[in-house]
């Protein structure tokens, strides 16, 4: 079983904030995919009012975008590098070196081929839950081996992007750093949040494994730590 640390609704986000405040400072050179989405939200404001309060310097990480919209224009507020700029590269000085998938320069074979290489050796990777079980845009059917690659996005998933994160247009698909090298990082740190998210939680963690949810397979590795709220919990 996995290390699950459930926490207050109105703790979540110091909680975790802490412990990677922790991790930074006892490897400041670390390498660290981040996702985007509401969840991490609330972490990335905890995460930079604590570098502008000097606890912390993200000066010598590395910051490794978790996934990225194929087909959304450079700038549009959807975007996963926007979005992860907006709500916390920007806000920290000095910034860590940012390695974001590049969808805008090269086809999308080359940026996921480029991406994958950027995917090796994370020391750490944070990660959120989708509604239907996907993990950056690792959708139901991606396989715990897949690579980082371009995939095909659930109807949910493409119209999450205009309704909830302000898309302009709806993508049709995403680059995402695959399963396999998730579970290749020498540790995973699943992020979830709220009531809506307590059986697809339930679903990842007590549920066997299977490609129907594919954060299920997260369960592999030997150091996965699930931060949970109390709501998300809720059916543990
Ligand atoms: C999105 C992203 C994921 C994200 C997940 C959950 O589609 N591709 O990386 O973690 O869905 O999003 P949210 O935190 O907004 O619920």
């Amino acid at each position: 079983m996995p290390d699950v640390r459930v926490l207050p609704a109105d703790a979540w986000s110091r909680a975790v904030a802490d412990a990677f405040v922790e991790r930074l400072r006892a490897e400041p050179r670390l390498r660290v995919c981040l996702p985007t989405g509401d969840t991490p939200s609330p972490l990335y404001a905890e995460l930079a009012s604590r570098d502008v309060a000097g606890d912390v310097s993200f000066a010598q990480a590395t910051v490794v975008l978790l996934d990225e919209w194929a087909d959304l224009p450079p700038g549009d507020p959807a975007r996963c590098d926007v979005r992860l700029r907006r709500e916390l590269l920007d806000r920290l000085a000095p910034p860590p070196r940012f390695v974001a998938i590049d969808v805008d320069g090269s086809d999308d074979e080359t940026a996921a081929r480029a991406h994958d290489v950027a995917a090796r050796e994370l020391d750490l990777a944070l990660l959120g839950l989708g509604m239907n079980g996907h993990v950056g845009f690792n959708e139901p059917g991606s396989r715990p081996e897949d690579p980082t690659r371009l995939a095909r996005l659930a109807v949910s998933t493409r119209e999450a992007a205009m309704a909830r994160y302000g898309a302009a247009a709806m993508p049709s698909a995403g680059i995402t750093i695959g399963l396999g090298r998730l579970l290749e990082a020498r540790e995973l740190w699943l992020l979830v949040t709220g009531a809506r998210k307590a059986s697809i939680l339930r679903r990842t963690l007590r549920d066997p494994e299977g490609p129907d949810c594919p954060a299920s397979y997260l369960r592999r590795h030997g150091r996965l730590i699930v931060f949970a709220d109390e709501p998300a919990a809720s059916l543990l």
